[in-house]
């Protein structure tokens, strides 16, 4: 049985046989081969999906989350606390019920998809709306928890990084190797310096012979590591990566040197398209964030940039639940119909 992060990695992680581990038996998420969108890429390329919207809170961020929260307890703290666009906010506030401990998220107000906020409110985090984005957020967060005895369990906290290294872990186990290129939503850049982290664990050990290119890709009206300057306003309809300051903006540009890797950009309706086509023509529902890496995959494609016959892994970091109203926006509503037979198969085209 698949015992959750920490039991399947603890050698690689910093906890001893006297961390208490708080778990929902996260990870060990399913690598999903893309059939059809290989298939549209070509050049024999094969994409796979790594579906983290599979996590017990539906996002990567349990990884990190399970790893911080045992070592807050082992360290003695009874309140957490975090700033979030949504889901590390649901992560947090389910570990914490987990653990039996205090758990405040600071949201930015009108920006945080409704399923994230009804997992917040429902695991009983004290959840403080702000008026101000989720970069405003964050600095109080960092400014409160170095007064009081909080624990931040942001990315700046370095277990959120170390458990999240583990989705690396994962995919050169079920691909058997490391992929030619592996491609991700940034944000914060805590997923993309924490997946290169990992990966360079594992090649250091001789479990993979060779390094993935890294690319991440932020959305274009929130894209301060692309443009070089930190946004003030950020906008996308990507809610989880709508921010303009990025804690880890340094990490994520050296992770791009070191990989020859690339940090770019998509537009909101890429992003769309991309949200639409993965559920269309996979059956996988990720959240809008989550997309903008095949809408990456897309570009970077359309430019010939990828080589034959290279494994692609694009990670997922969100279940498309988590935000259902963006879903009924982009999509027809159903038509209603009497219930009358006629009708019915009339519609059904029969
Ligand atoms: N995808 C999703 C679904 C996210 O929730 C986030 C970040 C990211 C991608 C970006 O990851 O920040 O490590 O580069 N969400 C954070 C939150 C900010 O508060 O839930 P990153």
């Amino acid at each position: 049985m698949w015992k959750g992060i920490i039991e399947e990695y603890k050698k690689f992680l910093s906890v001893t046989d006297k961390t208490p581990i708080i778990t929902l038996q996260e990870g060990g998420t399913p690598l999903v081969h893309a059939k059809s969108i290989s298939k549209i890429i070509g050049n024999r390329i094969s994409v796979y999906l790594k579906c983290e919207g599979l996590n017990p809170t539906g996002s990567f961020k349990d990884r990190g989350m399970t790893l911080a929260v045992s070592k807050a307890i082992e360290e003695g703290s009874s309140v957490i606390m975090c700033a979030s666009t949504g889901n590390t906010s649901a992560s947090a506030s389910a570990y914490a019920a987990r653990a039996g401990i205090k758990c405040v998220v600071l949201i930015p107000k009108d920006s945080v998809a409704l399923g994230k906020l009804a997992q917040a409110l429902m695991h009983n985090a004290k959840v403080l709306a702000i008026d101000g984005n989720f970069d405003l957020c964050l600095d109080i967060v960092k400014t409160i928890t170095s007064k009081y005895p909080i624990t931040l369990v942001n990315s700046m906290n370095p277990y959120r990084l170390q458990g999240q290294k583990t989705g690396a872990f994962e995919v050169c186990e079920q691909l058997g190797s490391a992929p030619d290129y592996h491609i991700i939503p940034v944000g914060n850049a805590g997923n993309i310096t924490a997946y290169w982290m990992g990966y360079k664990e594992y090649h250091k050990m001789g479990k993979i012979d060779r390094l993935p290119v890294m690319i991440g890709f932020q959305a274009e009206g929130s894209a301060p590591i692309v443009r070089g300057y930190t946004i003030k306003e950020p906008k996308t309809i990507a809610t989880a990566i709508k921010i303009g300051n990025p804690t880890n903006w340094k990490q994520a540009l050296r992770v791009k040197d070191e990989s020859s890797g690339i940090i770019s950009m998509v537009s909101d309706q890429q992003i769309i398209d991309a949200y639409r086509m993965l559920a269309d023509r996979e059956g996988v529902f990720a959240e809008p964030a989550s997309a903008a890496s095949i809408a990456g995959l897309m570009l970077l494609s359309n430019k010939g940039y990828f080589k034959e016959n290279s494994k692609i892994v694009c990670i997922l970091t969100g279940n498309g639940l988590k935000d259902p109203q963006c879903a009924i926006n982009v999509i027809k509503e159903p038509t209603i119909l009497p219930p009358v037979l006629d009708k019915i198969t009339e519609a059904m085209g029969l």
